[in-house]
């Protein structure tokens, strides 16, 4: 009995470890030379996402408004690995030009071998969270234009100048298109008004634009909504106590010990753990619509604050407003 027992678990063992390795060899196999185009490049997750598919051989088209921070970001790796491009999401001269940069040097790679196929992927990363403690009423009109222009007419401005390099490429698996939208489009947090505005506009428009490409099988689209990350534009928002913070005379947590468990890494993920999802969706063949990336925990929180009845979800925040908030 317990010899049956013992080669099933060496049988389940086995197929584990298959079906974990396999698919990650086939991975770095499939990256190889493959052109792959990041916005927001310069900096948290678009950087991160950037580095693992150099790291796996791909060839990246990093796009970023800063294009200081990109050369210092990139400066170790060679032209023929990395395309850097100036461009500002919310300009469609600023996207166009980057088209045609990317439409000859996706000519020049092919010819001199250093990449292998069309336009394989497009990460739709760069993204603006300005958290300010202005109430609605006091928010400025530009203010608000840019955050939407940045994360949605940004987002759809770039899928509709590229989409036609992605659907020229012919191989399987079929190019794609990843949205990042954010925890906040599934979940409406206080205070980030229009940044979950804008997020549940990118969930909506990615599962809308999934189902009309399906049609033809030709472009695969999948929208990662990170959970709370580790990275600039969080770190500018809600600062660790520092004077950059909009809250900090609002929020008792702010200078007390719990600030340093919000920040720790149990709480707050890393920019790669979302890079290395982004980078799994773009070269394996399953074609997933929305995906939450976060810790476990995190995720637990995130569902049962997701499936709760709205009024206790009110009543939870209310608590929070009285042990948290000042005035
Ligand atoms: N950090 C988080 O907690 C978190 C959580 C969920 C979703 N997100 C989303 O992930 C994406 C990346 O954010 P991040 O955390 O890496 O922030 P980040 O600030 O580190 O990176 C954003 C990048 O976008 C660039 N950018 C901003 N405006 C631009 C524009 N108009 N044109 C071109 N580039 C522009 C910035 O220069 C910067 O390099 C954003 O869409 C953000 O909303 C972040």
């Amino acid at each position: 009995m317990s010899y049956w027992l013992l080669s099933g678990v060496a049988v389940l063992v086995g197929l584990f470890l298959y079906v974990i390795r396999i698919p990650s060899l086939k991975k770095d196999i499939a990256a190889r030379k493959k052109a792959v185009l990041v916005t927001g490049a310069a900096s948290g997750i678009g950087l991160q996402t950037c580095n693992r598919l150099l790291k796996d051989g791909a060839f990246v088209f990093a796009c970023d408004l800063n294009m200081d921070a990109l050369k210092k970001a990139y400066q170790t790796y060679p032209s023929t690995r990395v395309c850097l491009i100036k461009m500002d999401v919310t300009l469609l001269e600023d996207i166009k030009a980057a088209y045609n940069v990317v439409v000859e040097e996706l000519k020049n790679g092919n010819e001199k071998g250093h990449i292998n196929s069309s336009l394989f992927g497009l990460v739709n990363c760069a993204g603006i969270a300005p958290l300010t403690k202005n109430s609605l009423v006091e928010k400025q009109d530009e203010e608000v234009q840019k955050i939407y222009a940045v994360n949605v007419f940004g987002i759809e401005r770039c899928t509709r100048i590229f989409y036609p390099l992605l659907e020229s490429q012919q191989n399987s698996p079929s190019s794609c298109v990843i949205n990042i939208a954010s925890v906040c489009g599934i979940i409406a947090f206080p205070f980030f008004s229009h940044y979950s505005a804008t997020k549940v506009a990118v969930v909506s428009y990615s599962a809308s634009l999934r189902r009309e490409f399906m049609r033809k099988k030709r472009v695969r689209v999948t929208c990662i909504c990170p959970g709370f990350t580790n990275t600039p534009i969080i770190t500018s928002c809600g600062d660790k106590g520092t004077d950059q913070s909009a809250f900090k005379d609002e929020i008792k947590i702010l200078e007390s010990k719990h600030l340093d468990l919000l920040w720790s890494p149990r709480i707050m993920q890393k920019p790669d753990r979302v890079a290395n999802y982004i980078v799994d969706c773009i070269f394996s063949t399953n074609n997933k619509g929305k995906v939450i990336v976060d810790h476990f925990h995190n995720r637990v929180v995130w569902f049962f604050l997701y499936h709760m009845e709205p009024w206790l979800y009110d009543v939870a925040t209310y608590v929070a407003y009285k042990l948290f908030i000042r005035k």
